[in-house]
């Protein structure tokens, strides 16, 4: 039987189709998105398929506006640039929950060879790859293919190759010699400049420059590599699902194919590829701690018929894993409630919080909603 529409309707009442089944021999041949383009297919499986409502949905993008462009160059030397910048970022945390920076340290070279890195770790001979897949969620460095497969929710067409940075990292020698050395240096210079980054917020709050590192905000470091394959069937499916990033902060870097965007004022706007620029967000629990100042954003990456789209995720998050990060109790910072500005949020451990996140999925709804009080 041909599948020519995507309606939801339509395949649920499409019997014959065991879901299940496909999505296991997708996991099962340990491969990925990419192992189905190296294999040639011209029709994408239809665990892949989204709705057509939700390609399209609030698709008129507005190019009046743009995600705001942080210049960074001379902070640490000119308190008065540094000033400008965090009156910036607070702005741009408010409005966008986003914003790139220019500036900020770390050189072309490296960002280009990270990316370099991670598409030759995706690239290589599937029986080399395969030796890393797993869904086992203590290992320290993991490929695999969507976070959720098993939900039920259609797949995306992408594949990561993810590693814990902090508090407790891998071994060097878990990493596959491919991309080893720049997945060192670069976690090292992205350590450094998350830090630099969670001063300028808690400048930005007006609290002390040490106030969230103190808070444990960067205490805990993934990274996720992730490899969009080029998509022969772009209109059906997402490269990643609308989304918000559930930890504190996330620090970005993409190539320049661009597809990544997000919902600001109920339209999806792009967040063009800058030359050497990193992107930030805000995740859900900096806006549960910064009691709604700065904002969790929904962004998302369209699937496209060039590529492959590279991008670098480093997601800053108290580490749910270790106990304390576990038992760590967060709530809006006593420093930023008054009276005309009372608690949204209750107390909650991060625990709490990732076992709603990841029993939720990727559904398109707020994470932080159980948590209003
Ligand atoms: C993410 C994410 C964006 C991108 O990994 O959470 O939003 O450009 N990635 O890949
Ligand atoms: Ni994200």
């Amino acid at each position: 039987m041909v599948v020519k529409n995507t309606n939801q309707l339509e395949e649920a009442t499409d019997s014959t189709y065991d879901r299940e089944a496909e999505v296991k021999a997708f996991d099962d041949s340990k491969v990925g998105v990419n192992g189905l383009v190296e294999s040639g297919v011209t029709k994408i499986p239809r665990m892949f398929h989204t709705g057509k409502l939700e390609i399209t949905e609030n698709s008129g993008s507005d190019s009046k506006l743009s995600v705001p462009i942080v210049d960074l160059k001379n902070i640490h030397a000119n308190p008065a640039l540094r000033v400008e910048v965090v009156d910036q970022i607070r702005c741009a945390c408010h409005e966008w929950g986003f914003f790139q920076v220019i500036n900020h340290g770390i050189s072309v070279t490296v960002l280009n060879e990270m990316i370099d890195g991670i598409r030759m770790f995706h690239e290589q001979d599937a029986d080399v790859r395969k030796e890393f897949y797993t869904r086992d969620l203590q290992k320290k460095v993991m490929y695999y293919s969507n976070g959720t497969l098993f939900s039920g929710q259609a797949a995306n067409w992408r594949d990561t190759f993810g590693f814990r940075v902090a508090p407790d990292p891998f071994k060097p020698e878990e990493l596959p010699p491919i991309c080893r050395d720049i997945v060192i240096e670069y976690l090292q210079k992205i350590t450094d400049l998350g830090f630099t980054i969670f001063e300028l917020l808690s400048e930005a709050l007006g609290l002390d420059p040490s106030y969230l590192k103190e808070l444990n905000c960067a205490e805990g470091l993934y990274i996720q590599g992730h490899y969009y394959p080029p998509c022969p069937e772009p209109e059906l499916t997402m490269g990643a699902t609308k989304h918000t990033d559930a930890g504190f902060m996330t620090l970005v870097l993409q190539d320049q194919l661009g597809g990544l965007q997000i919902l600001h004022e109920d339209k999806w706007v792009n967040v063009p590829p800058v030359h050497g620029a990193l992107v930030v967000n805000m995740g859900d629990l900096l806006q549960l701690i910064t009691n709604d100042r700065f904002v969790s954003v929904y962004h998302r990456v369209l699937s496209q018929n060039i590529g492959p789209r590279i991008s670098v995720a480093s997601f800053f998050v108290n580490s749910p894993d270790s106990i304390k990060g576990a038992s760590k109790v967060y709530g809006p910072i006593k420093e930023l409630l008054s009276e005309e500005n009372p608690p949204i949020y209750k107390d909650i451990t991060i625990k709490d919080f990732f076992a709603h996140f990841f029993a939720k999925g990727l559904d398109g709804n707020s994470s932080l909603e159980p948590f209003k009080l």
